[in-house]
């Protein structure tokens, strides 16, 4: 199975360069942060508190995500656009945070490359809980203003300073919380995407590949 783990903090350029290398070496591209995020919208939708990890956990398992390259489907209802709202970014870390959403999107993460003989997958723990024996691991980080920089350019009705701040309270929740929290595997290869344009990261992953 040819696994690549691509992980690292919001606008990091984690997705951009997930799907550009997946195109490069024809595998397919799943955002694990997408389905998350699905399960946040799902949550809400149904009228529970995204707080309440028990009332969460019981509806986890029924939750039916398909989370493509293209379009995000949850419980049919297509949710390409909802699952990027203020809504659901505020919600999804406490989301993210729960043991057990968290071991039911690895389970579906693991059978979703195993279904394909492997994948570029992209998150917070792809390379130190899902697949830890990648064929190849990456942490992409880049400077914080440039994080925030990225990021209120895909979100117009934001300030520069909401999604600033929006962006390093959700860091330090991923970064603190006690399951799975975003870490860099010792054996991953570091990244950072500040001064470098999308081709050079794509090139610079590619050649570490085996051909
Ligand atoms: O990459 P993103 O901003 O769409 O991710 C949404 C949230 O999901 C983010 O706050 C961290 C969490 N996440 C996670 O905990 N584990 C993953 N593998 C992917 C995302």
């Amino acid at each position: 199975m040819r696994v690549i783990a691509i992980d690292g903090p919001a606008g990091s350029g984690k997705s951009t360069i997930a799907r550009r290398l997946a195109t490069r070496l024809g595998l397919e591209y799943l955002d694990t942060g997408a389905m998350y995020r699905a399960v946040t919208f799902a949550t809400l939708r149904r009228g529970l508190d995204p707080g309440d990890a028990a009332d969460v956990a019981r509806i986890v398992g029924d939750i039916e995500l398909e989370v493509g390259a293209e379009r995000v489907t949850v419980d049919g209802v297509d949710a390409t656009i909802e699952i990027r709202s203020p809504e659901v970014t505020r919600a999804v870390s406490l989301v993210a945070a729960n043991v057990d959403v968290r071991s039911e999107m690895v389970r579906r993460q693991r059978a979703w490359a195993t279904e394909r003989g492997g994948g570029v997958l992209e998150g917070r723990d792809i390379g130190t809980v899902v697949f830890p024996t990648a064929e190849l691991k990456v942490y992409l980080t880049a400077r914080p203003e440039v994080r925030a920089e990225r990021r209120s350019q895909e979100v117009a009705d934001l300030s520069y300073e909401a999604v600033a701040s929006d962006l390093a309270r959700r860091d330090a929740l991923d970064q603190s919380r006690v399951a799975s929290p975003l870490a860099e595997a010792a054996d991953a290869l570091m990244v950072d995407t500040s001064d470098l344009t999308v081709d050079e990261v794509v090139e610079a992953l590619a050649s570490k590949m085996r051909t």
